[in-house]
């Protein structure tokens, strides 16, 4: 019946060094302002509250781009071409990807991610849901390196990074990721990114404090792991969730608020907060598809074609290395 040959599995682990969170939270609270880096979001509890948020009424992105990517995959697969080598930096549960996989019939693949167990889990599942498919999944941090264990040579190279991810990178970061990119699609390839785009504050504002309060607890979150992993003491009901867009930077900021002035301890370290004092847990930078295209002009890149919902909440940009 089904004529199609089944589609190899295989695993590559590049051993990534793990985050050294006692480390990082120490450095960034001995900091002044004080500051976590968002990237310790995700843990268990925390991915669990994140994909809570992706279903929140005020929270736009995931719903939107998932449109766009269901309205557009067909005619994004003719610009990109069958066959080609589709390589997801920090795949995480492989969920938007199968929107494309039909539309794409791509030769091949790779979700990186730096979460073993869970690239392992979701690459299989995702390998038993598309039989013919060639999934090579590989154990990496994107934001060290990106090297492809598999790669025929001339095979067309397309990254695709969606969830508008790049928004927690400062620009000029982005920028870099953007070149290192462009090193790992090489002349020809391509690259279809998420970005979320500069609106109006009053959206902004409430997809980052939902009426639910999830968003607060995604925040809240990152203490309580610090009380969990690090032997911690902070009490979550004496600091606050505080989000807001600031038109003049460009992004979403995102901050826990000391209710008190209060000393906690990490590991037998002391940490003393001021009443109202603030740690900044996230920024998430809002682009126009002009900034952003220029942006990746200056990695390399070349606007190919970019599409947007009605109400212009979210774009998809589809770029080839120039
Ligand atoms: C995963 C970075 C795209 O900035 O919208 C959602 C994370 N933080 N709500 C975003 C997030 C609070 C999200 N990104």
């Amino acid at each position: 019946m089904n004529s199609q040959p089944l589609g190899a599995f295989r695993f590559y682990d590049n051993h990534p060094q793990p985050a050294d969170f006692y480390e990082e939270v120490l450095r960034g609270l001995q900091h002044r302002p004080k500051f976590i880096p968002p990237k310790f979001f995700y843990d268990e509890a925390g991915s669990i509250l994140f994909d809570a948020i992706c279903e929140l009424p005020e929270y736009y992105p995931t719903r939107t781009e998932m449109a766009l990517l269901n309205q557009h995959a067909e005619e994004i697969a003719e610009l990109i071409g069958k066959e080609c080598l589709l390589i997801e930096p920090g795949s995480g549960s492989s969920q938007k990807v199968r929107l494309l996989l039909d539309a794409f019939q791509p030769a091949a693949y790779m979700p990186m991610d730096i979460s073993r167990n869970y690239l392992m889990n979701a690459a299989q599942q995702l390998s038993e849901e598309y039989p013919w498919l060639e999934v090579h999944a590989t154990c990496i941090d994107f934001t060290a390196d990106m090297v492809l264990h598999f790669c025929p040579a001339d095979i067309h190279k397309v990254a695709f990074f969606p969830g508008s991810s790049i928004g927690n990178f400062e620009p000029q970061d982005a920028a870099v990721f953007l070149q290192k990119v462009v090193k790992m699609v090489g002349e020809g390839g391509g690259l279809l990114i998420g970005v979320d785009v500069k609106k109006d504050k009053a959206i902004l504002d409430a997809a980052y404090n939902d009426s639910q309060g999830i968003t607060a607890k995604f925040n809240l979150n990152l203490l309580s792991r610090i009380n969990q992993e690090l032997d911690g003491n902070f009490d979550l009901d004496a600091f606050f969730h505080k989000a807001y867009y600031s038109p003049e930077a460009g992004r979403i900021e995102m901050y826990l608020i000391s209710k008190t002035a209060q000393v906690v301890t990490i590991d037998g370290q002391r940490v003393s907060f001021e009443e109202g004092e603030s740690i900044h847990t996230e920024n998430s930078y809002k682009y126009t598809i002009g900034e952003f295209a220029r942006l990746a002009e200056t990695a390399g890149l070349e606007l190919v074609d970019v599409w947007m919902d009605k109400e212009e909440l979210f774009s998809l940009h589809y770029y080839q290395v120039k």
